[in-house]
């Protein structure tokens, strides 16, 4: 796989962190990876890669996606430094979750959820359209991952076929199934509209893996692995999967 310009929000733990260290492990690894975390003093394992990368240059962003005055700097930083090239790849990682139930459940955890992991990744794609319509015009051909692609991390927790079947915490994260099942409705709008463009977005769930997150006793699957399978399903990506709603391997979840 091949791919340039890459932004992954949420870099500095987790899915995000991994998406990161496997990128510059890639045969061909991007030129620039623009990773952005919220705390200072959360960076230490970012900067360890960022240290030791060799081929990518390694951007660090702040950027908490709910604030826009944030996101407008990043959108700056990525610009003047992609120029011309664009940018190829969004990985839209950065999510969270605050276990409450029903009925107990409140507004502001709600709003919380929908904040972060709905209208998060809206914006934060709103602001780098121009850099992927840039990126995806300088490349011939059909959709992929090496011309312009958003990824959005969602969760099989999201889907409204699967609700109450498939997962186990459906009772305490209800906040979160809504916000994530949102999401996909978002980018499936959004990639109808994006499609002229050539530009490729998919929501993906990376698997239940050991992350802070996910919890590390019964998750199945280590971070390496599971980003290890995605970065394999990526290139194998085009128009076809253009709005979809995937498994890591790439088999579609129902909606
Ligand atoms: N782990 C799983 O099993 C699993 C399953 C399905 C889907 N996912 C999805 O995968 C993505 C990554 O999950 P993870 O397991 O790596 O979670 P994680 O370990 O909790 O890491 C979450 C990342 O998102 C960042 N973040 C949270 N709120 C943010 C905000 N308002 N603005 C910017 N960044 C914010 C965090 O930054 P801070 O360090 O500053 O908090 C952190 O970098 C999420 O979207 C999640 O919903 C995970």
């Amino acid at each position: 796989m091949k791919v340039e310009n890459v932004m992954v929000t949420g870099a500095n733990r987790g899915i995000g962190l991994e998406f990161v260290r496997q990128l510059t492990q890639l045969s061909e690894p991007p030129r620039y990876i623009f990773a952005t975390y919220r705390n200072a003093s959360s960076l230490k394992e970012l900067k360890e890669i960022a240290e030791s990368s060799i081929k990518t240059q390694i951007i660090l962003i702040k950027m908490d996606v709910t604030l826009p005055e944030e996101v407008e700097v990043a959108k700056s930083i990525v610009e003047s430094t992609v120029k011309e090239q664009g940018l190829n790849l969004l990985i839209n990682n950065a999510g969270a979750v605050k276990l409450q139930s029903f009925p107990d459940i409140t507004p502001e955890n709600l709003e919380f959820h929908y904040k972060v992991n709905t209208e998060g990744p809206i914006f934060v794609l709103q602001a780098m359209l121009p850099s992927l319509e840039k990126a995806a015009s300088l490349h011939d051909g059909g959709m992929s991952v090496s011309k312009a692609m958003v990824l959005n991390m969602t969760s099989l927790a999201g889907s409204i076929g699967n609700a109450g079947v498939v997962f186990t915490q459906d009772l305490i994260v209800p906040g979160y199934k809504i916000s994530k099942a949102a999401l996909n409705m978002a980018m499936r709008v959004i990639a109808a509209n994006v499609k002229d463009k050539g530009i490729l977005i998919v929501n993906m769930c990376p698997g239940w893996v050991k992350t802070d997150m996910g919890g590390r006793e019964l998750a199945q699957l280590e971070p390496h692995e599971s980003i290890a399978n995605m970065l394999k399903t990526l290139p194998t990506l085009n128009e076809s999967h253009q709005g979809t709603y995937l498994d890591r391997l790439g088999n579609p979840i129902p909606f």
